[in-house]
């Protein structure tokens, strides 16, 4: 279900194009999501899903258009003055990206100990809120190499829900993953919207997961998007490309465009 219209806006996205040596990714892109939506990003491989993620988390910069992040204008801002939106933002990149000599408790721990000025008290509880929260409770003493992928996966997510975002990316947080971990995380970042109204960009290639957890999905095609619509209409959808992915037909379409 899409969330009423008077939820504020969280993002913004005007036109926003962004190529990578002479080759164009994202060729004028808009998108917009509020508070307690989930939109899902499909798309072929290579059609600028990651891409568009990293510019909305401000890890590289457009080479046009507009990015409203809260209510600000985000794209003209320097490393320093990104700090607050990063703070907003929990980012789950593909691969949990765990510190590996470090402990779950100081992987979870460490954007509270970068961010904030919490006490160690309140920092062990909050670890454990979010290890409750993602199902693994009492993991702190672990270190990621004794963990299971889809309990890194979920670790990672502990991690991006520490300081309680407003805003939620997640790139492929079922690649790799068995079905029983896949539906768990599914459920998981449904729950996040359901349970605490989370807003969540989620870029998947699992149309079953994309639909079970998302109020909206956006479909990227040859760097623009071809569709936004609710899942029981994306589904349905007439256009051909949209067609073609369901079919699972799209992705070596793309690939023979990339190496061509
Ligand atoms: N930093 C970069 N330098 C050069 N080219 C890049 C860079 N980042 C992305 N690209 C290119 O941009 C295109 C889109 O990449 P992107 O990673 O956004 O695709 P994707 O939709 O996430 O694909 P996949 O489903 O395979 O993850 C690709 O052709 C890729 O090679
Ligand atoms: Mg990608």
């Amino acid at each position: 279900m899409t969330a009423p219209p008077t939820e504020p806006e969280i993002l913004q996205i005007h036109a926003l194009r962004k190529s990578f040596n002479g080759h164009e990714v994202l060729a004028g892109v808009d998108f917009s999501l509020r508070a307690c939506e989930t939109a899902s990003v499909l798309g072929g491989s290579g059609s600028g899903k990651t891409t568009l993620l990293r510019l909305i988390a401000g890890l590289v910069k457009p080479d046009g258009g507009r990015i409203v992040l809260f209510g600000q204008d985000s794209v003209a801002l320097s490393e320093r003055e990104l700090l607050p939106f990063r703070r907003r933002m929990g980012v789950v990149f593909q691969g949990a990206a765990l510190f590996d000599s470090l402990t779950v408790f100081e992987n979870v721990a460490f954007p509270l100990e970068l961010h904030t000025k919490a006490g160690a008290g309140e920092i062990r509880e909050r670890v454990a809120q979010v290890l409750d929260e993602v199902g693994l409770p009492g993991l702190e003493e672990q270190y990621p190499a004794q963990l299971s992928g889809g309990m890194r996966k979920r670790i990672g997510i502990a991690r991006a829900l520490v300081l309680q975002p407003d805003l939620l990316l997640f790139d492929e947080p079922t690649a790799g993953l068995d079905p029983t971990n896949t539906r768990m995380i599914c459920e998981l970042i449904a729950g996040l919207r359901g349970r605490f109204c989370g807003t969540s960009v989620v870029v998947t290639h699992d149309l079953h997961c994309a639909f079970m957890m998302s109020s909206q999905i956006t479909f990227l095609h040859h760097g623009k998007i071809v569709e936004v619509a609710a899942p029981e209409d994306f589904r349905n959808s007439a256009k051909p490309e949209v067609r073609k992915f369901l079919e699972g037909a799209l992705d070596s379409t793309d690939v023979a465009r990339k190496s061509s």
